[in-house]
């Protein structure tokens, strides 16, 4: 028996990275899954392996950027799924950019997918929650960035402060309909968002390596388990929290 058997979760931006990872470690522990992907995207991969674990799942489409695809996706989940039960709101995008190259186009695609796109997911998420009337569990992915810049990512960093505080003020009207909401505040984790910044062979890889006190950067995996942790009757009581994943990172200023 898994801890979340009986339960619906939907996961942005599952068709790799933290989101696939989340997605299968979800369904391994028994909830039938929505992966989301873009309509560029392909989730099959992500359904082959939660197939493989003995899990369920089927995949919704919406671009994150899209509010009228992203709030039919959150029907189009209640009504594949029966239920809504959990959300992880973790689609988003980090273009390297120095400040000075980066466009008013760039800037809105960044705050739209990031920021803008979380807003819209999280907050039709809860009124499908509440209208179902079994409260809820959310998770939002921030970042480290959320608590400090970075020299080419300055509107991500912009955007994932925004995430952190959004969901500290949501906790305060969600609670009152069971809905906990909470943030996952990664630091180098290994994907395809972090492998030219992470590259063995490039100077950031080795300054992340030396000031994370475990000494080494993170697989996917390592997100998915604190993501279920915060999702799960264990975190019951704990919401507008934020949980660092970053190997000691943060912490260990110079
Ligand atoms: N990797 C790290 O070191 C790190 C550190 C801190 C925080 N994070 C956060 O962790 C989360 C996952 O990142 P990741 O590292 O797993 O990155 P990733 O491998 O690049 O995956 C990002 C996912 O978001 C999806 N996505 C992007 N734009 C979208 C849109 N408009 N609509 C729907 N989906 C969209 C991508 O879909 P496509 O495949 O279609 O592009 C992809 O599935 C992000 O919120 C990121 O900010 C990552």
């Amino acid at each position: 028996m898994g801890r979340f058997d009986g339960k619906v979760a939907l996961v942005t931006g599952a068709n790799r990275g933290i989101g696939q990872a989340t997605a299968v470690r979800l369904a391994t522990e028994g909830a039938v899954v929505a992966v989301n992907h873009r309509p560029t995207g392909n989730p099959d991969e992500t359904l082959k392996q939660i197939e493989t674990a003995g899990g369920k799942a089927f995949p919704v489409v919406a671009d994150m950027r899209d509010p009228d695809m992203v709030k039919a996706m959150v029907k189009d989940v209640s009504r594949l799924g029966g239920r809504l039960d959990y959300l992880v709101s973790n689609a988003a995008i980090n273009p390297l950019k120095k400040w000075t190259d980066i466009t008013l186009e760039d800037y809105n695609q960044i705050q739209e997918i990031n920021l803008r796109g979380t807003w819209v997911v999280v907050t039709e998420s809860a009124k499908q929650m509440i209208a179902e009337g079994h409260g809820g569990a959310i998770v939002c992915v921030s970042s480290i960035s959320a608590w400090v810049g970075a020299k080419e990512q300055t509107v991500y960093c912009a955007t994932k402060a925004g995430i952190w505080m959004m969901v500290k003020s949501l906790a305060t009207v969600f609670g009152e309909h069971n809905i906990r909401i909470n943030c996952l505040l990664p630091g180098a984790i290994l994907t395809d968002m972090s492998k030219e910044l992470l590259d063995p062979a490039s100077p950031a890889r080795k300054y992340y390596e030396e000031r994370t006190p475990l000494g080494r950067i993170a697989a996917p995996s390592e997100c998915a388990g604190p993501i279920a942790f915060l999702l799960s009757d264990d975190a019951s009581y704990i919401t507008s929290s934020e949980l660092l994943v970053d190997g000691g990172f943060i912490t260990n200023a110079e």
